[in-house]
């Protein structure tokens, strides 16, 4: 096997029932963060942590991502006639930011079962997992720092973030226990998907990023329905345990849970304030409300 990681997978096939009535007709991967949709940041992060191939599992109703990353004749030829060269940039690049492959998801059986749709395309490598829900701000990219993790140790490799309090239930929490030679890494021994609070094994939250062996997916096929009725990812991951080594890490930078109304709202802001080209107005508007 391959210790280079060249493949991205990006599970796009949920329902987005968060995100309501937004999310009826708009997939919530679409919805815009400042002037992009959120699935775009994923993409640009993939990319620059190395990854030359991307692969995003779509469903019903999710023809637009295919749109927005292809090239658009008619938008392009309006552009370029009225001399929008900054513009027409814009539009042309999305169309060439990597290579990207759709598998559909006919029913959204799960996140087990999503990534399990890019078996094939995948092969016998190591791959990485982005939800697009999750997008994060770091230097290096949150994936770069994992692909690093997961060359320097060979095992799999789940981005965590420490969660304290009854908020822990919305995620597969790790049991295990800290590095002695790297506090960043969590040697995992154990894990559970959305545990009650008091049950919970640690404060170790899974959070949106993955770098996978391929052994996964033998073992999501054999994976039967567990938390919500879903095929859970967390439990072909508990099984790879069994027979494989899988870290926890706790990446540098910030995450920002896109597919909720209010981490977007936390995002919104926060990287708006960022933008060179009205993060100072903005700011100055801010400060202006009567908070
Ligand atoms: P989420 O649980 O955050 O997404 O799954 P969801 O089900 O779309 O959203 P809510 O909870 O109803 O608001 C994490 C990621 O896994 C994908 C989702 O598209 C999301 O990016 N997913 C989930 C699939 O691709 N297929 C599924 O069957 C389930």
């Amino acid at each position: 096997m391959s210790k280079r990681v060249r493949k991205a997978v990006f599970p796009a096939g949920g329902l987005g029932t968060r995100f309501l009535p937004a999310t009826k007709v708009i997939p919530k991967e679409m919805l815009a963060l400042v002037d992009k949709p959120i699935i775009q940041y994923g993409v640009e992060e993939a990319i620059a942590s190395g990854i030359e191939h991307i692969i995003i599992i779509t469903g019903r109703g999710k023809g637009t991502m295919e749109d927005h990353f292809d090239n658009s004749f008619e938008l392009d030829a309006t552009l370029e006639r009225r001399g929008k060269k900054e513009l027409l940039e814009v539009s042309r690049s999305v169309a060439t930011l990597a290579r990207i492959s759709y598998v559909r998801q006919k029913e959204p059986l799960g996140l087990g079962h999503a990534v399990l749709c890019a078996k094939e395309l995948v092969g016998d490598e190591p791959f990485a997992v982005i939800l697009p829900d999750d997008v994060i701000d770091a230097d290096p990219p949150c994936l770069r720092q994992m692909i690093n993790v997961f060359c320097e140790r060979g095992g799999s490799v789940l981005a965590t973030q420490t969660v304290e309090g009854p908020g822990i239930s919305a995620y597969g929490v790790l049991a295990g226990s800290p590095d002695p030679g790297n506090p960043r890494i969590y040697n995992c021994t154990g894990m559970v998907e959305k545990p009650r609070f008091e049950e919970a094994p640690s404060t170790q939250a899974i959070i949106g990023r993955y770098v996978l062996t391929p052994r996964v997916f033998a073992l999501l096929e054999q994976t039967r329905p567990g938390a919500g009725g879903e095929i859970q990812l967390t439990d072909g991951i508990k099984a790879l345990l069994k027979e494989e080594k899988v870290y926890g890490y706790t990446f540098e930078g910030k995450r920002y849970d896109a597919g909720d109304k209010f981490g977007m709202l936390q995002a919104t802001v926060e990287f708006a304030l960022k933008r060179p080209e009205f993060g100072v107005r903005f700011r100055e508007y801010l400060k202006g409300l009567k908070l």
